[in-house]
């Protein structure tokens, strides 16, 4: 296992997937703001350093946010201002098309139309359904005692949230619960072997909306596609069906996987900490801080991507037009400058909601309520059913010496599978 984290390419080397933190705290103690490491990328580490990154859209371009050093430009960067150059080919940069690589003023139409969905009401309702959902997936694995946790919970329930927040009929559950179990999207994004999507693997998921869309616009009726489909840009103008679908299905590639590591990790502290889920179950109030100390521990987006589009400077480096910068939530969420302890679980820690496993500014992630609420109906509903979670000690080993296996992504960090036992209420 490499420890020379001055030459350790983060890009490539697995010994950093199961505990990224170590290589972090070394980064973040070499320079916080801008530390170079491989693939001439500077690295961001530090809590006020990546914030100020973040909101910073003036200076930094997201047309890299989630290939990062890994998407091939199609041009040279030269000069102090390179935004005409990104620009003109844009739509030459893998996955252009998706919001969270666009910027001002492509970027405000596409949250624009997203803004059309995330509406109180419709988060109402769609809390509605998840509480059923919940049931319905525990349901399914309950008279068992155990279960692999992603697979019989995690998964399905974060894909069909979305599935349900866009309208998608129920009868098309089952079809989509299908057709993303086999290729999950984004789950090669960010893969150290760099197999990364050659194909678009929300292709599936496009075609179905896009004959949603077209039927909606077609013959609209009272229901949440049509308010999708019939939603305007701010000037008033009709987006183009392929816009609106875009919008539609990138929501099941950030807000999938993401939720289902969240809703891992959680499982996984209740399982090797008895302590807390005992005060969980005695005191369900205690969920919501819960749930956000999971995400500053754990945060499921270890790190996303930027790219200089005017010379600027990170502290007192010089970070040239074209260079391309990692800011790391999973980083930053444990910096010792923000959070005391940053490496322990503290279910009373007064500033945990400073976490920025969401990112900040105009990118920040649209989907945080809707992930806060999955995590707290998922633990009331797992708590409430589920008696003494425990993890798998045929599978996972003992508490002094477990053994769990992350995926192999330096964007992602979420578990590959978590086998845990309980006893059925009631
Ligand atoms: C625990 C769960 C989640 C985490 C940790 C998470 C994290 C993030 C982060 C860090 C970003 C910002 C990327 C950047 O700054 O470049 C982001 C963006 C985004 N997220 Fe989430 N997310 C989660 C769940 C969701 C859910 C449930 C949805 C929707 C159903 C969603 C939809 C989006 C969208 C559409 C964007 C792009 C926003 C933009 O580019 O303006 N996310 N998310």
């Amino acid at each position: 296992m490499s420890t020379d984290y001055d030459s350790v390419d983060y890009f490539t080397d697995p010994s950093l997937v199961p505990d990224p933190h170590p290589y972090y705290d070394h980064v973040r103690a070499k320079d916080p703001v801008g530390c170079p490491i491989t693939n001439g990328v500077l690295a961001v580490t530090g809590w006020e350093a990546a914030n100020a990154v973040y909101k910073d859209s003036e200076n930094y371009s997201s047309c890299v946010a989630v290939m990062g050093p890994f998407t091939p430009l199609p041009f040279t960067a030269e000069g102090d201002d390179i935004s005409g150059l990104i620009e003109e080919h844009r739509t030459e940069i893998p996955m252009y098309e998706h919001m969270v690589t666009m910027d001002p003023p492509q970027h405000t139409d596409a949250r624009s139309i997203l803004s059309r969905l995330l509406t109180p009401k419709r988060l109402k309702e769609n809390e509605d359904f998840m509480w059923r959902l919940a049931d319905r997936h525990i349901d399914e694995f309950i008279a068992d005692g155990r279960c692999e946790f992603l697979a019989a919970y995690a998964k399905p329930f974060s894909l069909l949230v979305v599935a349900d927040l866009l309208g998608v009929p129920e009868e098309d559950h089952e079809d989509f619960r299908e057709a993303f179990g086999a290729e999950r999207p984004g789950s090669r994004i960010g893969a150290l072997d760099h197999e990364t999507i050659a194909t678009n693997p929300l292709e599936w998921a496009d075609e179905k909306f896009a004959r949603y869309i077209e039927e909606r616009r077609a013959s609209p009726r009272d229901d949440v596609l049509t308010s999708i489909a019939t939603a305007k840009y701010p000037d008033g103008s009709t987006p183009e069906v392929i816009d609106v679908v875009r919008t539609a299905t990138f929501l099941f590639a950030a807000g999938q996987e993401t939720t289902a590591k969240l809703l891992g990790a959680a499982l996984r502290v209740l399982g090797d900490r008895p302590d807390i889920q005992k005060r969980l179950r005695e005191d369900r109030s205690l969920i919501p801080t819960f749930i956000e100390e999971c995400l500053r521990m754990d945060s499921p987006v270890k790190s996303v991507f930027r790219m200089a589009r005017k010379t600027t400077a990170l502290g007192d480096k010089p970070v040239p037009a074209g260079t391309t910068v990692m800011v790391s939530p999973g980083a930053a969420n444990r910096d010792p400058q923000r959070f005391d302890n940053p490496h322990e679980f503290d279910l009373d820690r007064k500033n945990v909601r400073e976490h920025i496993a969401f990112s900040r500014g105009i990118h920040s992630c649209p989907g945080a309520p809707l992930a806060r609420v999955e995590g707290r109906v998922s633990i009331e509903r797992l708590l409430d059913r589920l008696a003494d979670i425990s993890i798998d000690e045929d599978k996972h080993g003992p508490i002094d010496d477990r053994r769990y296996t992350y995926e192999p992504t330096f964007i992602l960090r979420g578990l590959t599978d978590l086998h845990i036992t309980f006893t059925p209420v009631g």
